[in-house]
Parts: structure tokens; sequence; C-alpha cells
């Protein structure tokens, strides 16, 4: 195993397991926000961490725009290949406003969606008001993470995603247990995490 996600791109579409969670969060994602109706079709959604881009490949045919970024080159690299029509994916650290090809197209999103990627992040709760701040009023903020066990564990506990979302100011949140995965027997949960940027 090794830290850096660079390591990971090359056959990360492979995995059955990656795919099956993105497949899954998409679903959830539409029970939630009925992503497959007409009224997203104007609408441009900012998927953060998005690897190769396994849940901005489902997104796209239902709105405007999605702008892909993620912090490893490589993961960037395999979804650039795909050569999805209405991506914009772009390498850089959107929580530090260094991506240097979005240029001024860095905020005024629908929807900001992270799928397995907070849990990862040294400051979860600092990363969720920074991205909260890119919405448009209005706009969604929706995140799948493992469940943790307990504050130490691996993943993000109930408590942990409420407060974040808390703390960014969002409204109407939602934080439950969504979908789970089996693996030697032992369920291995995955919590939603969602909340609305205010309107005033
Ligand atoms: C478990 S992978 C999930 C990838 C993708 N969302 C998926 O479901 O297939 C976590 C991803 O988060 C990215 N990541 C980690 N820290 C990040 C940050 N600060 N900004 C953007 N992406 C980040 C990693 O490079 C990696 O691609």
């Amino acid at each position: 195993m090794t830290d850096d996600w660079n390591d990971y791109a090359e056959g990360w579409d492979d995995n059955s397991d990656v795919r099956r969670y993105a497949s899954r969060a998409f679903t959830t994602l539409d029970d939630h926000l009925n992503l497959c109706g007409k009224d997203w079709q104007s609408k441009r959604v900012l998927d953060f961490g998005c690897g190769t881009g396994l849940l901005t490949e489902n997104i796209a045919p239902h709105v405007e725009e999605v702008v892909a970024v993620d912090t490893s080159e490589n993961m960037i690299a395999v979804l650039q290949q795909k050569q999805l029509q209405n991506v914009r994916a772009a390498h850089g650290d959107i929580l530090a406003g260094d991506v240097p090809e979005l240029e001024n197209a860095f905020s005024g999103f629908d929807l900001i969606c992270a799928s397995s990627v907070c849990a990862f992040l040294p400051d979860y709760s600092g990363a969720v008001a920074v991205l909260a701040g890119l919405l448009n009023k209005g706009g969604h903020f929706v995140q799948w993470d493992w469940q943790a066990s307990d504050d130490d564990g691996f993943g993000l506990t109930l408590n942990q995603m409420k407060a974040a979302l808390e703390a960014a100011r969002l409204g109407s949140i939602r934080v439950e247990r969504i979908f789970e995965f089996k693996s030697d027997e032992q369920g291995m949960p995955v919590l939603i995490g969602a909340g609305v940027r205010n309107t005033e």
C-alpha cells in the first residue's frame, strides 16, 4: 500500500468495488435530488476528489457541466483520456484555490459532491467550509464516506459529519447510513452527508 493516490490511478476503474461504490453513490444522489430530472439540465456540478471520474461519468449526462478536480495528476489523466463531452477535468488543490486550468471557474456550483474523499483529508471540517463557499445560494453539498466505528477509527462518524456540515453553516442537513458493503462477512457501512447553502 502507498499513500500516494497517483499510484492507484492505473487500474482504478478495473476495481469492481470502486465501481460499485460510485454507482451506489449516484443512485442515492438521484434519490436525494432527482438528478436525472429536467431541472438539473442547466446546472453546474463540482465533483471534488473525482479520481478517474466514475461518479462524474454518471452525473454528466444529466447536467450542463461537471467540473472534476483532484489533487492526483494521474487520476485526472485517466479521466481526461475518457474525453467526456461536458466535463472539465483539472488537476490541483481547489481548497487552496490552486487549480490553474480552472482560471476563474472556481465557484457558482449548484451541486458539489465528494465520493469517498472527505475522510482522507487532513482538515475535513475546514474543507467542507471552503466547499460550501463555492456553492450558489440554494446549492447542494453531498458526500459519501465509510462510517467509522468510533472517533479514532478510519472513516467518519455520524457525529463528525453532522458537526462539519453544521460548522459550514449548511441547512437542511441529512446524515445517515445509506448503503453497506460486505467484506469477509463484515459489514462496511457508508454514510451520506448532505446540506444546502442558505439563500440569505
Ligand atoms: C478513494 S479516492 C475516490 C475517487 C473517486 N471519488 C471515486 O469515487 O472513484 C479519493 C480521491 O480523493 C483525492 N483527493 C485527496 N485529497 C484531495 C484534495 N485535497 N483535493 C482533491 N482531491 C483529493 C485523491 O487524489 C483520490 O483520487
